[in-house]
């Protein structure tokens, strides 16, 4: 039979993925002080149930000033362990792998959920929000609060902030570390000429630009068991002139790669524009040849995200080796048993076998489920 591409597995160090499909990280904006709580137990549930390969918890804050809003989960000190191991449970009973995206906003934290508006919370009468950080004192937009621009001391003490919140993770029994270099945050805005006009060796030079970035993986590369994959999630272009460009982020994958990440998860843009939200125009897969050029040109995997909403799609991506992981954001919110839906169209076998026992019991003895099957009871059993 025709291997089915999506639903062969994948490993990354010590971790092993049934199928191809992850969940995106997706903010929740719901945590009160960076602690995981039911709505986040039940928003993963949702996915644990619906027979993904894996999942990566939303962009949690290394330090509390790094929060993005102030409903973004943290990794900042040992009282959250807990409520991410809880988060773990739920994926292991599954034998799913469960990842944390860490980061640090940098100049776009302190602002208001997408709903709110996601303006600055300083904007908000009366002002809100605590002060931000950068690699300059440049704002984020015209009439944002301008940041501070970080020293040498306060980079080492986010780079230990980072390595610090991965320990954590991995004592809350998480897999694998996603480490948020995208979307106009603070790793981001260190790699983008659009945001860092540093003269010291942070500023100037791609090597310089790339050196924040390298450092935290490698502090966490360290911090962090051998078996525990790191992946990186990169903006891999910016969306206006004079930023990041493709060029640049396959080189910084393959240093990335030199320094024990694992992984590139391909997205793009945030340096400018509103918070929550890519400017850049999405078409179905769009950054999907992002992902192609850096796992054929830099040799390490990649996850490719943005628009992918269909099993053929899916299947398509992964076949033809532009990347080794899908990962899905909103079809999955939309449809969190996405990846049955994607199995029994593509002609899996045994389709149900992708969603836990309890499930997949009984629609294997649902007559219409596999319409090519023949029963596996006899006529009329349903009505005894
Ligand atoms: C509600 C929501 C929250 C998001 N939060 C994050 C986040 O925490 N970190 C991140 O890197 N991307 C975040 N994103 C972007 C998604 O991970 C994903 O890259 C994007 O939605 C495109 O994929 P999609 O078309 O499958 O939704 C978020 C997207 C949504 C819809």
């Amino acid at each position: 039979m025709r291997e089915i591409s999506l639903f062969t597995p994948f490993s990354s160090r010590g971790a092993t993925f049934a199928n191809r499909i992850v969940v995106s990280p997706m903010c929740q904006y719901r945590a009160l002080d960076g602690h995981v709580n039911a709505w986040h137990l039940a928003h993963h549930a949702r996915f644990a149930l619906g027979g993904v390969g894996g999942a990566v918890i939303e962009a949690t804050a290394v330090e509390r000033d790094g929060r993005i809003s102030e409903g973004c989960l943290g990794l900042w000190n040992d009282a959250q362990i807990g409520g991410f191991r809880q988060l773990a449970d739920l994926y292991h009973e599954h034998a799913i792998p469960l990842g944390v995206q860490i980061g640090h906003a940098g100049r776009k934290a302190s602002s208001a959920s997408p709903w709110d508006g996601a303006g600055a919370l300083a904007n908000e009468t009366p002002p809100r929000g605590w002060p931000t950080l950068a690699p300059s004192a440049l704002a984020h937009a015209e009439g944002w609060p301008i940041p501070a621009a970080l020293d040498a001391a306060g980079i080492a003490r986010i780079v230990a902030s980072f390595a610090a919140a991965a320990r954590r993770a991995v004592e809350a029994g998480l897999d694998f570390i996603e480490l948020h270099g995208a979307h106009g945050y603070l790793l981001h805005e260190f790699l983008s000429p659009l945001a860092n006009r540093r003269t010291d060796h942070y500023g100037g030079s791609f090597d310089n630009r790339a050196r924040f970035a390298l450092e935290a993986a490698q502090a966490i590369r360290a911090a962090v068991p051998d078996t525990v994959p790191v992946w990186y999630r990169a903006s891999c272009v910016d969306e206006s002139a004079g930023g990041v460009t493709l060029d640049e982020t396959v080189e910084l994958a393959g240093r990335l790669k030199a320094v024990g990440i694992d992984l590139v998860d391909c997205s793009s843009g945030g340096i400018r524009g509103p918070v929550a939200r890519s400017t850049r125009a999405e078409t179905p897969g769009h950054q999907v040849p992002f992902a192609g050029r850096i796992r054929r040109e830099s040799g390490i995997a990649t996850m490719a995200v943005g628009l992918i909403t269909g099993a053929a799609q899916a299947e398509r991506i992964i076949g033809e080796g532009s990347a080794d992981l899908i990962a899905m954001g909103r079809e999955l919110l939309a449809d969190p048993n996405f990846v049955y839906r994607a199995a029994r169209e593509l002609g899996h076998p045994a389709a149900h076998e992708v969603l836990p026992r309890n499930i997949a019991f009984f629609l294997a003895r649902r007559n219409i489920e596999t319409p090519m099957q023949t029963p596996t009871h006899p006529a009329g059993a349903a009505a005894k």
